[in-house]
C-alpha cells in the first residue's frame, strides 16, 4: 500500500469484477445501437478503459475535459470546459463515464449541455457515488460503488493531481492534506 494511504476502500480485484459486470450491462443496454461514450477527463480515464473493454457493441469514444475542483479539496461550484467534444451529439445516444459523483455539479452541467445540444438520450455510468456530497439534483443510471463522505483517491481520482495511478480506491491519511 502507498505510504500516503490510510486504508484501501475498494480493492483492485473488486474494481475489476465491477467493471466486467457494468460493461456487460452496457452491452445489453446498447444492443443494436451505436452510442457515443464520453469520458470526463482526467478522472474517468482508467474506469473508461476498463469498462468499455467489456462492452461488446459498436461504440464511439470521445472525451470532454471539465474541471470543478482545481487543486483544492472541494468543488468550487464553477464548471469550466477545458476541452470540448470533437463529435456532434445531436440525435446520438450518449453515455457519460465518470469516476465519481460528489456534489453533482459537473454532471448536472454536462447533462444540461448535452440536452441543449439535442442528444437523443443521455445516460451516466459512474464508478463511485458519494451521496453525502450532493448539492445538485443528479443521479447516475449505473453505479459501481457507493462511498462514504471521505476524501478518496486512486484509480483516476486525484488529490493535487497525485494518486490517479493507484490501482485501488483508498482513503488519504489526514496529515497528507493537512488535517480536517
Ligand atoms: C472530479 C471528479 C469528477 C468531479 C466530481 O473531477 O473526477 O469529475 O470532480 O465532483 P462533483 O460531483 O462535485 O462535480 P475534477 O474536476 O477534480 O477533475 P479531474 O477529473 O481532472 O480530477
Ligand atoms: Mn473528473
Ligand atoms: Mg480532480
Amino acid at each position: 500500500m502507498h505510504n500516503d494511504i490510510k486504508e484501501v476502500l475498494i480493492s483492485q480485484e473488486e474494481i475489476a469484477n465491477k467493471c466486467k459486470e457494468l460493461g456487460e450491462q452496457l452491452t445489453r443496454e446498447y444492443d443494436g445501437k451505436f452510442p457515443l461514450a464520453i469520458g470526463v477527463l482526467k478522472g474517468a480515464m482508467p474506469f473508461m478503459s476498463d469498462i468499455l473493454r467489456y462492452t461488446e457493441t459498436y461504440l464511439e469514444m470521445d472525451f470532454m475535459d471539465v474541471s470543478s475542483y482545481g487543486k483544492g479539496m472541494r468543488s468550487s461550484g464553477e464548471v469550466k470546459i477545458v476541452k470540448d467534444l470533437d463529435t456532434k451529439v445531436e440525435g446520438r445516444d450518449l453515455l457519460i463515464i465518470e469516476d465519481i459523483i460528489d456534489s453533482g455539479l459537473t454532471l448536472r452541467y454536462l447533462v444540461d449541455l448535452f440536452k441543449y445540444r439535442k442528444a437523443n438520450s443521455v445516460k451516466i455510468v459512474t464508478l463511485l457515488d458519494k451521496p453525502a456530497g450532493r448539492t445538485a439534483d443528479i443521479k447516475a443510471d449505473l453505479i459501481g460503488f457507493e462511498v462514504p463522505n471521505e476524501f478518496v483517491v486512486g484509480y483516476g481520482l486525484d488529490y493535487q493531481e497525485k494518486y490517479r495511478n493507484l490501482p485501488y480506491i483508498g482513503v488519504l491519511k489526514p496529515e497528507v492534506y493537512g488535517g480536517e
